[in-house]
Parts: structure tokens; C-alpha cells; sequence
């Protein structure tokens, strides 16, 4: 389903991860995917848990691909991808907002159809700040994807500067690889989750009045809503036409789900900032972005995680959540993990601005 499809999963923490599940799942289908973690104290556990599941890994330009990144920091999230550029997993436009193409000057590559280009060829993308230094570490970087699949194998819906974006996205839209028959001296990504929240402990032990002081408030929606706008911001140089962004939201949303307190309106906001931005990131031509870009959220029901154990009460919500839900039951993580690989696919390619339910049915009863 996602076989040539380029990935960044933010927010896995451990097995139990519902990002782990559909990063699991996204490779399976044949993405290329590199997943986040948020900080140094997650490190040793997120790249062990990726290595046994993925591996092998060496360290001669197939590193593990994962890294940390805090989504409250602008710095961390530069960081990050300027490593995925390091990495070799992607290449930004020579129009980036944020890089002013740092890397645009790399190999061509991505698309079956393009040629190896002669080295002047691949100047072509344009010489942004750093270019040539970056050109020759990139190339090497390429031949071998995180994952030590071959990049030139992939060949789904990278971006096409020599195409333009819109028929890139005309070709995506009709289920075609994108660049064929062209150079492609970008390498893009196709597909963003989204799988990040927190509010401070206080905050989920007590009452959501006495809960919610100023500075949870500002805490969770930071952290869980704001960071959904920042993280593609800084993705969106990279992105593909007709990339797909995914975040993970919660019914708590839309209903006041006991003891959910401050992660209710943060998860309002995560959805209604999830709307904006596929408003004005779907037209064909975009200032700010590939085109097409399809921003949704999707809503499991409650699932055991680490995130989870914050709730109080947490076992009980998902017992009546299950014994309400129309199919009886809570939803799995291998059935949210297939939701989400819809939305990240070509199938979900009318689809954007919305919440999708992965959780039996239990939002749709009273
Ligand atoms: N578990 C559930 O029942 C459930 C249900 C619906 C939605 N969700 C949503 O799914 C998403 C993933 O949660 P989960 O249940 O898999 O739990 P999890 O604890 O495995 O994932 C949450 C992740 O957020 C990360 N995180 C928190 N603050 C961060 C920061 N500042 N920078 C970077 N990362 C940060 C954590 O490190 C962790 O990896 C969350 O958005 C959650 O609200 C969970």
C-alpha cells in the first residue's frame, strides 16, 4: 500500500507506542520510515526496539533512523531535519522557506523513469547556502536508505521539480509515480504522524477546573496541539505533492471524557489546527508548500500506552469504552495501525480536514 513512500513518525516512546504500531505497519507496507523519540532518555530503548524490529543496522551510512526530537523546541526540529538530510532521507527544495535549499544541490534521484545525471546535471536544483559541500556528502548518502533499501528502488510520489507541481500532483492524484521521465533532483516525503501529547501530571489528577491553571494550559496545548503547526512547518520544505500529514487525536476532543480534563480542548485544538492547515496546504499551487497536501487526524479508541497510564482511570474508560462501542469491543492496535495507513495512502486521497474514528463505533453512540 505504501510500497516507494517516504515516512517520518514523530512520538514513539515504546512498543506499546500507538506510533510504534503504525511505523511497524507503514514499513510493512513498504514505506521507508523514520520514526522520533522525544528526548536523550528514550534513545537506547526506541533505536533497540527499531534495530531488533528493522535491523540490521551498521553504522556506515545505514544508521538506525531514529533520532530525538523535543517538539517544543524549534531548535530540536531544525535539527532533526538537517539530520534526515544527513541521513540521506531527504533533500530540501531550493525554495524552502526555512533552508533556502540547503541540500537542493543533491543527486537526483527517487523516480524509476530519471537517470543517473551526470554530476553538472545535478547541479540543476539550484545552488542554495552550502550546496556543493552538501552535494558530494549527499550523494553517498543517498545510495543506501536508512534501512539499507536502495532509495532508486523507491519510486512512489517524490516530489519532481523538473514537472512542475501541479502535474506532479495530477500524476499522484491518478495513482502514477511522480517524475516519470524526468529528473528529480529533490527527495521528498510523503507521509508525516503525528503522535504527541502531553499535559502536566497535576493537571490529569485533578478535577479539570482546580486542574487547569495557566501554565497546564499552556503546557498541553503547546505540546499537543501546537506542535502539530510547527512540526510541519518545518516539514513542509521536504514534503511531496500530495504528501499526507496524520496526527492522533481523541473523542475527548468533542466530548468531556472524565478525567481527560486539560487534553480536551488541547485535543480540540489539535483538530481545528488540523483543519487549517489542510485548507491552506491542499490547492495545486501553494506559496508554502508541494501542493496538495493532506492534513487529518485519526481518533483510536483507548489504547494502553505510556501516554495512557496519565489518565486516571484509565482501565475503566476503556472497559465502558468497549462495552458502549458498537462492535462490542476496544479497537486493536493492528486496526488503527490499517486507519492510519489509509490515510496515509493513495486511497485516502479525497480525504482531508477530517477526523476518523478507529474505535469500534464508540463516538458514534450516546
Ligand atoms: N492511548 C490512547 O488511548 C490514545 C487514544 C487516542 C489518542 N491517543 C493519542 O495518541 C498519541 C500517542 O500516544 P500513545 O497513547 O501512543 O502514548 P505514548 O506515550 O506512547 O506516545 C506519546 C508520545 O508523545 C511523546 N511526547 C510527549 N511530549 C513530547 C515532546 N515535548 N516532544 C516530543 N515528544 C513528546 C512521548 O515521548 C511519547 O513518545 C497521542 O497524541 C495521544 O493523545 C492515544
Amino acid at each position: 500500500m505504501l510500497q516507494g513512500r517516504r515516512a517520518l513518525v514523530v512520538g514513539v516512546a515504546n512498543a506499546r507506542s500507538i506510533a510504534w504500531g503504525i511505523a511497524d505497519r507503514w514499513r510493512q507496507e513498504g514505506a521507508e520510515v523514520f520514526v522520533t523519540y522525544q528526548s536523550e532518555r528514550f534513545r537506547k530503548p526506541v533505536e533497540k526496539l527499531v534495530a531488533d524490529s528493522w535491523g540490521p543496522f551498521d553504522t556506515a551510512g545505514n544508521a538506525i533512523p531514529a533520532a530525538a526530537c523535543d517538539v517544543t523546541s524549534e531548535e530540536d526540529m531544525a535539527a532533526l531535519w538537517r539530520t534526515l538530510q544527513d541521513r540521506g532521507f531527504c533533500y530540501s527544495s531550493p525554495s524552502s522557506p526555512l533552508e533556502g535549499g540547503r541540500c537542493s544541490k543533491a543527486t537526483d534521484e527517487g523516480t524509476e523513469a530519471a537517470p543517473r545525471a551526470a554530476p553538472e546535471a545535478r547541479s540543476r536544483g539550484g545552488g542554495g547556502v552550502g550546496a556543493s559541500a552538501a552535494s558530494g556528502a549527499k550523494t553517498g548518502a543517498a545510495e543506501q536508505a536508512p534501512g539499507g533499501s536502495a532509495t532508486t528502488s523507491n519510486s512512489g510520489s517524490r516530489g519532481a521539480e523538473g514537472e512542475g507541481q501541479g502535474s506532479g500532483l495530477r500524476l499522484q492524484r491518478q495513482g502514477l509515480p511522480v517524475g516519470s521521465g524526468v529528473a528529480a533532483p529533490r527527495k521528498t516525503v510523503d507521509i508525516v504522524l503525528h503522535s504527541v501529547a502531553h499535559a502536566p501530571t497535576d493537571a490529569m489528577r485533578q478535577g479539570f477546573l482546580m486542574g487547569t491553571t495557566r501554565e497546564a494550559f499552556v503546557s498541553a496545548h503547546v505540546v499537543s496541539a501546537y506542535s502539530l503547526v510547527s512540526s510541519v512547518r518545518h516539514a513542509l520544505p521536504f514534503l511531496s505533492p500530495g504528501a499526507s500529514v496524520v496526527a492522533l487525536t481523541y473523542i475527548g476532543s468533542q466530548r468531556a471524557a472524565a478525567n481527560y480534563n486539560v487534553m480536551g480542548p488541547a485535543k480540540a485544538s489539535l483538530e481545528s489546527c488540523a483543519r487549517a492547515l489542510a485548507a491552506e496546504l491542499g490547492g495545486d499551487t501553494t506559496s508554502q508548500g508541494p501542493g496538495g497536501v493532506r492534513v487529518n487526524c485519526l481518533s483510536p479508541g483507548p489504547v494502553r500506552t505510556m501516554a495512557a497510564r496519565g489518565i486516571a482511570g484509565f482501565d475503566q474508560m476503556r472497559r465502558e469504552a468497549a462495552g458502549r462501542a458498537p462492535l462490542g469491543r476496544a479497537a486493536e492496535i493492528d486496526e488503527i495501525a490499517a486507519a492510519a495507513t489509509f490515510l496515509a495512502s493513495p486511497l485516502s486521497s479525497a480525504v482531508t480536514g477530517q477526523t476518523l474514528y478507529a474505535d469500534c463505533g464508540f463516538s458514534a453512540v450516546v
